[in-house]
This record gives structure tokens, sequence and C-alpha cells, in this order.
């Protein structure tokens, strides 16, 4: 039985200039929505933009126009970038929706009228790039704990919703919906700041005097509601005004009329909301408690995924390193990005991006892996069977190998993605496509062509590879839509890939004998490590530019030799490291820091540093532990504590980090080497 799928992204802060992590969230939703409907599912994908709040004032202003005016000609960057990748979205919301105001109206309302929401002074300090106000325990050296920007003392009235009488409910929500958080690693750290602090009640107002560019609180009309309350509820806006009124292709559900109504009860509650790790606390804190107030389900599940660093540093526009995924998909075609970008790094994770890196899985996995092996297909249909696919004769052994191969991909493709393991569902279809080359290799079909005995063997051959390449077709349509649906067509397969139904068409042996195929230049060109330029492009720009996390992760593994030559260091280059066994005899948390602890670590002297492992390690787990430790790292500043090196560590199977050790007892202060 299929059923429905409601997917979102966040919407996009109108002022940005689409960069690469935008598209990540946004083709991500897309691969599940894609993959959804070829269940059969209907699917409602949900993005958009999120216009109101003071910087879209300003940044209007600086232009002289309105801010509806700048939204509307800024809002054209998104839509154009969603077009070039692809995206295939049901629906795009803009915050300033006049639909989506009365929506976020009637449920100011409904809140204020049911004592959800109270007036009361306000004392704050204020972030205005983040437009967030913080506690003065929260500064770090007096500025934003976030962004370390200035802020300033504002005192005013408000209104607040009381989000803390929500703690427990939330609390208890989350121990008994362990899918609800995910990754698993995200839920502790989101259950362990509920159960370090005291949950306060959340101010949704602003002056309209300070910021008239927000929904104005139908109660009170010196007030606007503040961003964060307008732009989560957009979600269960969109299911009022910009849902599908029918399934994806079943009208016979339209006219039946079970499917919409105008409250959106058929597409409530969200199956995913896709969210980058720095607005999980909003989603899962205060989207949460906000839909207990409202009386409707939570969200099925809330996934933070990782951010995406450029070489190994945070994008931001005074580095020059801001990835426009414009210039990606304009330079690499945007199946070739997609499949990049899911296929390096394990969603949830922070990743690395490289042009090297790209163009390594561009060469290896897709033009030499799939592009070799459908155009080797398609050429030896053509030039042995007249481009028309054989009857096959018997199944041997590797037949019925390839095809339970083949046959075993769905299901494992529909786990990955039902817990939106996008790197594992592509490794699982890539092992389809490592032994369909392996089985050519195999059964030498040139060699079969060349005796008239083995004209039937050569049929079943040729038949054999022709089916997995269907099949591969099938199972990588979510990810390479373009590319796939070329492949289909040049198959001999008719009409559009994404119309098809995957348990239909994922038995072996559907393909029609007799089928007449073409071959067609290469699907994935190769790409001239030597002439391309292999620089992120300094002019890319991204207004935003905010904190990337602690964690950095390893430079990904980069197929290929080419690839690799761009990341080799010669033995000087390490020898500038210096590695040493350290003993932790002293560990603490630091105040204020969910992620940080303060060490003593005996290498040979004591010194102190500060290590982002608190979410995977407690203190009392750590003492006495032999760490590997950068030793000449030039000492930080973290949390106005001084670190005097760096332990090493790994991405553990368990989404925390494992910190590496010895193999024996060593003694402290060891060279490493
Ligand atoms: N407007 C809010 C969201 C409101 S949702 C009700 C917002 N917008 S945003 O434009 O700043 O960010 C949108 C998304 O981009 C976030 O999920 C964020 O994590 C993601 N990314 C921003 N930089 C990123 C990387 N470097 N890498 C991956 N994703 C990143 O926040």
């Amino acid at each position: 039985m299929s059923g429905k799928f409601y997917v979102t992204t966040p919407i996009y802060y109108v002022n940005d200039i689409p960069h690469i992590g935008h598209a990540y969230t946004t083709v991500a939703a897309d691969i599940l929505a894609r993959y959804n409907r070829l269940c059969g599912d209907d699917v409602f994908f949900l993005t958009g933009t999120d216009e109101h709040g003071q910087k879209v004032e300003e940044a209007a202003g600086n232009r002289g126009i309105s801010p509806k005016k700048h939204a509307d000609l800024m809002v054209e960057n998104f839509s154009a970038l969603w077009k070039k990748l692809l995206i295939t979205n049901d629906a795009f919301i803009r915050t300033t929706d006049e639909a989506h105001v009365r929506t976020v109206q009637g449920i100011l309302q409904m809140l204020w009228d049911r004592g959800e929401i109270e007036r009361r002074p306000w004392k704050g300090w204020y972030c205005t790039p983040d437009e967030r106000f913080w506690t003065e325990t929260d500064l770090v050296e007096g500025n934003c704990p976030d962004c370390g920007r200035a802020v300033e003392l504002i005192e005013e009235e408000n209104y607040f919703f009381l989000m803390s009488k929500y703690q427990d409910r939330l609390m208890n929500y989350i121990k008994t919906n362990p899918e609800y958080i995910l990754p698993e690693f995200r839920r502790n750290e989101v259950m362990g700041f509920l159960k370090s602090q005291t949950l306060g009640d959340l101010c949704i107002s602003r002056p309209k005097l300070r910021l008239s560019w927000g929904v104005p609180i139908p109660f009170d009309e010196k007030f606007v509601t503040y961003v964060w309350f307008d732009a989560l509820l957009n979600y269960f806006s969109a299911t009022r005004y910009l849902a599908p009124k029918s399934g994806h292709g079943h009208p016979e559900k339209e006219a039946a009329k079970a499917y919409y109504n105008s409250k959106g009860e058929f597409w409530w509650p969200p199956d995913c909301h896709i969210v980058g790790k720095d607005i999980l606390t909003t989603h899962a804190v205060y989207w949460s408690t906000m839909l207990m107030a409202m009386n409707l389900p939570l969200p099925k599940c809330l996934f933070a995924h990782g951010w995406w660093t450029v070489e190994g540093k945070k994008m931001s526009k005074s580095r020059g390193n801001v990835v426009s995924p414009n210039e990606m998909v304009e330079r690499f075609g945007a199946d070739a990005l997609r499949y990049f970008l899911f296929r390096e790094v394990p969603f949830g994770l922070d990743g690395n991006f490289s042009i090297s890196a790209l163009a390594g899985r561009i060469n290896n996995d897709l033009a030499n892996d799939l592009g070799n092996l459908a155009s080797r297909a398609l050429n030896m249909i053509v030039r042995y069977r007249n481009a028309t696919v054989p009857s096959p004769g018997p199944e041997g052994k590797k037949e019925s190998d390839l095809k339970a191969m083949a046959e075993s991909i769905p299901d494992l493709v529909k786990n990955d993605l039902g817990k939106l393991r996008f790197n594992n569902a592509l490794e699982n279809i890539w092992k389809l496509v490592s032994l369909a080359n392996k089985y050519i290799e195999d059964t030498a079909p040139w060699k079969l062509a060349k005796n008239p005995g083995d004209t039937e063997r050569l049929n079943t051959v040729l038949y054999s590879v022709a089916e997995s390449l269907r099949l591969l077709c099938i199972n990588l349509a979510p990810f390479m839509p373009e590319s796939m649906q070329n492949l289909w067509t040049r198959l001999g397969q008719e009409g559009e890939l994404s119309q098809i139904n995957l348990d239909d068409q994922s038995k072996w042996g559907i393909l029609r004998p007799g089928t007449v195929v073409t071959k067609g230049e290469p699907l994935f060109p190769r790409i001239d490590m030597k002439t391309n330029n292999l620089n992120i492009s300094n002019n890319s720009t991204a207004s935003k530019d905010k904190e990337v996390s602690n964690r950095k992760q390893a430079e990904s593994h980069l197929p290929g030799d080419d690839s690799k030559a761009d990341n080799l260091i010669t033995i000087a280059d390490f020898a500038k490291v210096e590695l040493k066994t350290g003993k932790i005899l002293a560990a603490e948390s630091i105040k204020k820091s969910k992620k940080l602890l303060r060490l003593d670590v005996d290498t040979g002297e004591t010194r102190q540093i500060v290590a982002g492992i608190a979410m995977s390690y407690s203190p009392e787990k750590l003492l006495g532990k032999t760490v590997i430790v950068v030793t000449n790292l030039a000492p930080a500043k973290l949390f106005g504590i001084e670190s005097q090196g760096m332990l090493l560590a790994v991405p553990g199977n368990d989404g925390g980090l494992t910190l590496l050790t010895t193999d024996k007892d060593a003694a402290p202060g060891a060279k490493v080497g």
C-alpha cells in the first residue's frame, strides 16, 4: 500500500545568495521526494524563503526599494538554482504570502486566547546579525556566543510563548520516540541540552517601532512576530494553501475528495523535516513545543545534517571560499554534483568540499564505473545484435548471481533512504555496477562474438548486461534524474523514468527482447585534472557567515591517482607536526559549552587542552586514558580557556567521536611516528 510523504527543507533567508549548503539540503529532500513518488506515494515536497526580519528591511533600505520588492528580486536566485539542480518541489512558500501571514495570525490569536502567550517586560542582549537575544551569562567576552559579534542591550515589553511548561513533555516525547531526532548523536545533544538547562519562555515579538517588516500580531498592532515563530509555521501553513490537492498522478483520488481539505489534514504531520545542524535547536525545541501548544502531532522525523567546509575551512565571504552551486552545475553538471554531495559524506556528518574530490568521483565512479558499463553494453548490442536486445538463453550461475544482486538492491535502498543514509544507498547500488562490470570481464562477449557456436550464450550475456543497466537506471533515478532518463531512453524504454512504479519495474526480466537501443555520447565526460581549474573560484559570494562546528572531519579519501596527487604532502611536511602520547590526568566540563571539555594531559609535561569531545565522552571516562596529542600547535583560546594542543579522534560508527589511543601501553610523551 502506498501512502503519503511530506518532506521539507528549511526556508532560506531571502538575503542569502544560494551556496552549496542550501543546495545540499534541497537536493536531499529532492532525492527523497523523487524516491517516494517512484514508490507510488503521494508526495508533498516543500521548500521556500524566509523573508521577514531586520536584515531584509535593512538590505531593501540600502537598495532604496521596498522589502517586498527586494524579496521578489532575491527569491529568483533560489527558484533559478532549483531548476538547474533538477529540484522537483511541489510548492515554494514565501513567508510574505498573504495566506501564510493569515495562518500565522490565526495561530497567534488562538494561542493568545488559550493563554499560551503572555506579555512581559524584557531586557536582553541582542545580536542583530543573528536576530537573537542572549542573557548576560550567555555572552562570551561580552559578545554573541554564536557569531562572536557585538551585541546591544535592549529593554522593552514583548510577547512570550510559554515554552517552559512543555520541557518535561518534550523530553518524554524525545525519549519515547527515538526516531524523532536523527542522527542519534544529535538527539543526545538535544536531550543533553534539555537535561542541563531549565527551558525559558520564548520571546516571539518585536515592537513595530524597531522592526516593521514582519507579521503584525493580531491582538496588538504595535508589535510584529519574531522571525522564527513566523518561519517555523511555514511547514504548517503550506499544507493549507500550497499542498497538492490530489496524489501524484491519481486523479481518481482527487475526485474522491478524500485527499485534501482546507485544514491541510491529509498532509499533517510532515514525514521529514531536513535541517542543518545549526538550526536543530530551533526545530527540536521551539517548533516541537509550538506544535504541542497548538495540539498538533509532531513531525515524524527531524534530521540534522552536517556542514560542508572547503579545503578544511569554514565557508565565508571574507575568505572568498564560498562554493557556488550555480558554478558547479555549469562546470560539472547537476547530476554529477548531486551524486558527489551524497556519495562523499554520510548525511549527518560534516564534509570537506574540494573540486579535486568532486572531479575524482566523476572520473572514477561516474565515467569509469557507470559510464563505461553503459557504453560497453550499448556498443556491444549495437555491434553484435544490430542494436536489438536479444532473447536470453538458459541462465547459468553468473547470471543468477547478477540477477540476485540486482533484485536485492531496491530493498537495501529502501532501508537506507528510510534512514537518510544516502551514501549507503549509493554504495549498495554501486555493488551492482561493479558486479555488472565484472560480469562483462568474466564472460568476455567479444570472444563469444567470434564463435558462431556461442550465439545463444552471447544473447544471454548481452541481455543480462542490458537488464542490469535498466535496473541501475531505476535505482539511480532519484539521485541522477537527467542522466538516468538519458540512459533509459537509450535502452529503448518509453516515457518518463520519473513516472514509473518502482515495484512494478524492479523484477529481473522485464526488459523486452527486441527492444532497440542507441549508443549516444558518454554519459559522464571525464574531467581533465590537468587543464581544469581545481580551485574554488573567488567570485561567488554568500551573505551568511555562521560558525562551523569545531569538529573537523578528516579529509575524505579521494579515489583515483590524479585526485590523490592533489592531496600529497612530503615527509618534510609531515615532520612539521609533532605528535606525542598523552595521559589524561584531569577532565572537566566547561560552563556554557555543550561540546568542549577542559583536560590536563601529561605529554612529558602537563599541558591544558580544550577538546571538542564532550558529546562523546563524559569527563570521568577519560581519566587515565592514553591519547595522541598534537603538541606543537599554536595555543588558541576557546571559551576564554587556553588550549595547548589537540587530541586526535575519528568519527565512530555510533555517530560520535572516538579518540585515537595506543594498541599497547606506552609512556606519556612518547613521540608518534
Ligand atoms: N531561515 C532559517 C531557517 C528557517 S526554517 C523554518 C535559516 N536559513 S539559512 O538560509 O541561513 O540556512 C538554511 C540552511 O542552510 C540551514 O539548514 C543551514 O544548516 C544550511 N547551511 C548553511 N551553511 C551550510 C554549510 N556550509 N553546509 C551545509 N549546510 C549549511 O537558517
